[in-house]
């Protein structure tokens, strides 16, 4: 479905991210995957069925972005499919929550999906390339979560970001969409359920319990359910689709 499609995905190393790679990959596109941790990115290369490779990135250094992207020009010729999927949490009240605890969800979430889009958009209008980006945003970029309100306020701003570009962009043909991914598998959940079962003084179990409880579908969502999607975005199939920030969180409603 991808063939002679490049595609550049942040937080690759990881969760959701390396899911979205390995599914491309099957599907025969070239993956440039990059993350903070090279050493993630290169385990998450290793893993992909088709041509792939793996670059250093952190997506809230301006001058970083620049120059993996143009590498990633110069080393396989071009790209014309973003997914800007980085992202960080960590969980407090509102009270205890510090100016870098802001700083940190703010950064990774919202200034990193901002200079990595900037970047591809610059590449795609210069190159005339159709481009697709789809940006990882979440549950709580629809509905605020209690304990994550710096996080909520950084995924409430990727909405509003894909949107706005989205709408900016479309005469070039360029499409911008986002995925709000609910109760996810993935590492960050398994950070999440310690700090959670932590400040609301119960089990992990009954943490995990309630994720459950709250989800229609009746299970956690596994980064596959949202690797899916992100294809779906990315391809022919949704053409007329931009702007959009598509829920998969197996039935919980929100707007
Ligand atoms: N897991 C969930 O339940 C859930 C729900 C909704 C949305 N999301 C979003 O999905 C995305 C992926 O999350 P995940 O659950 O796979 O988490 P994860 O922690 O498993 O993976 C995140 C990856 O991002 C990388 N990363 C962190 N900071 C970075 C930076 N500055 N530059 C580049 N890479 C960086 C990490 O090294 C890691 O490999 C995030 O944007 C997250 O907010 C997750």
């Amino acid at each position: 479905m991808f063939k002679n499609k490049v595609v550049i995905i942040t937080g690759g190393g990881s969760g959701i991210g390396k899911s979205i790679a390995k599914l491309f990959s099957k599907n025969n596109a070239i993956v440039c995957v990059t993350d903070i941790d090279i050493k993630k990115a290169e385990e998450t290369s290793n893993e992909c069925q088709n041509k792939s490779f793996f670059y250093n990135l952190d997506v809230t250094n301006k001058n970083n972005v620049k120059t993996i992207f143009n590498q990633i020009h110069k080393e396989v010729g071009f790209y014309d499919i973003l997914i800007s999927n980085a992202g960080v949490s960590n969980m407090k009240y509102i009270e205890d929550i510090t100016e870098d605890d802001w700083n940190f969800n703010m950064n990774v979430n919202a200034k990193g999906v901002f200079l990595c889009n900037q970047e591809a958009i610059k590449y795609f209008k210069n190159n005339k390339i159709k481009g697709r980006i789809v940006n990882t945003a979440s549950l709580a970029s629809k509905i605020g979560a209690p304990l994550l309100a710096h996080y909520s306020a950084s995924k409430f701003a990727v909405v509003g970001f894909t949107q706005a570009a989205a709408r900016e962009t479309a005469k070039y043909g360029i499409r911008i969409n986002a995925v709000c991914p609910g109760f996810v598998k993935t590492s960050m959940q398994e950070r999440e359920v310690k700090w959670e079962a932590k400040l609301r003084n119960i089990s992990e179990k009954q943490v995990i319990d309630d994720y459950i409880n709250q989800t229609p579908l009746g299970r956690l969502e596994e980064p596959e359910d949202v690797a899916k999607v992100v294809l779906f975005l990315s391809s022919d199939e949704s053409n007329f689709m931009t702007g959009q920030a598509i829920n998969v969180t197996g039935g919980i409603y929100t707007t």
